[in-house]
């Protein structure tokens, strides 16, 4: 779908929230054998936010989305949908997104999750552009949330040192002028599904006592594979979101990748030849936040003034599933 001259769906408000809690590479010497040279050199990541005991996915969607809506001067009455991307929710059912509802006392409204690991935002944007010039909803919260900390294997080196805790939100409305999305492109790949999953908890695996023993409710990754897939997909996927809006490399302003591992971003953005200058780049301080990274990314370049009127966006993601996703974007 292009939709250069025609109607377009746009952000009209974003924010997030992150725990206050911070775990440093220097904390996680002290709990597992690494190092923090090994963690900056292999990923970029400095430090990463954690929730607290208490807190749940939805309850960091719900600040997320009280700061968006604050943001936008709405109020819940001026949403009539919310959709919550997340690979980590406070229940199998119901929906985090229905608890999120139940946080914001929205109850005029739709609510469900959707489920595309740390692609979910983008797949969100482009199911809720769908939604809106469809006429099925005139102003969508859309939020991507996460706590990876709890389905975190914190004995194992190779994973726990990449997953941070965050959740951004937008606010979607038809566009009143020539801004908002102009095109965008998804896949997935389910045959390579297990090369990052949570293998129990669900009905494949129900929880059992061996299951707990197994550490088998714990994110489980081949990070090699992984590795290799997201470079060449999230290359495809912007390659070709700028094709269908008609647009060339150079017409990028921003990019914003999902934030995974800096190697990761550099080499897609060097298959892209976007200049390092136009990469978005903030793992350093969220780690891995999944679905809330392109939120987050979005929000602090708007408040940094770094996104004038007519900017090119390109935003890029890669996850489990698989899936892969790119959305351009004319601020
Ligand atoms: N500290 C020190 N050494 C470590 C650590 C650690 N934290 N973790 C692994 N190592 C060791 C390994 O044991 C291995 O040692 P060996 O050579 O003696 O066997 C060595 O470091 C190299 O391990 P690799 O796994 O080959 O390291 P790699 O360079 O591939 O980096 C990483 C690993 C960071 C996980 C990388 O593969 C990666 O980022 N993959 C992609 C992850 C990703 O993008 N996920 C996105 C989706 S997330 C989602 O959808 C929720």
């Amino acid at each position: 779908m292009t939709h250069e001259h025609g109607r377009k769906v746009k952000i009209t408000a974003t924010g997030f929230y992150a725990p206050e809690k911070i775990l440093t590479n220097a904390d996680l010497e002290k709990m597992v054998d690494t190092t923090d040279e090994w963690i900056m050199t292999r990923t970029g990541i400095k430090e990463r936010h954690i929730a607290s005991e208490s807190q749940a996915t939805s309850d960091l969607c719900l600040e997320a989305a009280r700061r968006t809506l604050r943001n936008g001067n709405y109020t819940v009455k001026d949403i009539d949908l919310i959709i919550v991307a997340t690979a980590s929710p406070d229940t199998i059912f119901p929906a985090t997104a229905c608890w999120l509802q139940q946080g914001l006392q929205a109850d005029h409204v739709a609510a469900f999750d959707i489920s595309a690991g740390c692609t979910g935002f983008l797949y969100g944007m482009i199911l809720a552009e769908s939604l809106i010039l469809g006429g099925t909803s005139k102003r969508t919260l859309l939020v991507g949330g996460e706590v990876l900390t709890k389905i975190t294997n914190w004995k194992d080196r190779s994973t726990c040192v990449l997953f941070g805790d965050a959740a951004g939100a937008a606010i979607l409305e038809e566009s009143r002028d020539d801004s908002g999305i102009l095109s965008h492109y998804w896949r997935a790949d389910g045959s390579l599904a297990s090369l990052l999953y949570q293998p129990a908890g669900g009905t494949r695996m129900p929880a059992s006592a061996k299951t707990v023993a197994e550490d088998l409710h714990y994110i489980q990754m081949r990070g090699n594979d992984v590795f290799k897939h997201a470079v060449k997909r999230m290359g495809e996927a912007a390659v070709e979101a700028l094709k269908k809006a008609g647009l060339k490399k150079d017409d990028i302003d921003w990019f914003i990748p999902h934030q995974a591992n800096t190697r990761i971003i550099d080499a897609t953005g060097e298959r892209l030849k976007v200049p390092p200058e136009k990469v978005y780049v903030n793992i350093q301080r969220y780690g891995n936040v999944s679905v809330a990274s392109i939120p987050i990314s979005l929000h602090e370049l708007y408040e940094d003034g770094k996104l004038k009127k007519g900017s090119i966006v390109v935003m890029d993601a890669f996850g489990a599933g698989f899936t892969w996703a790119a959305v351009v974007y004319r601020w």
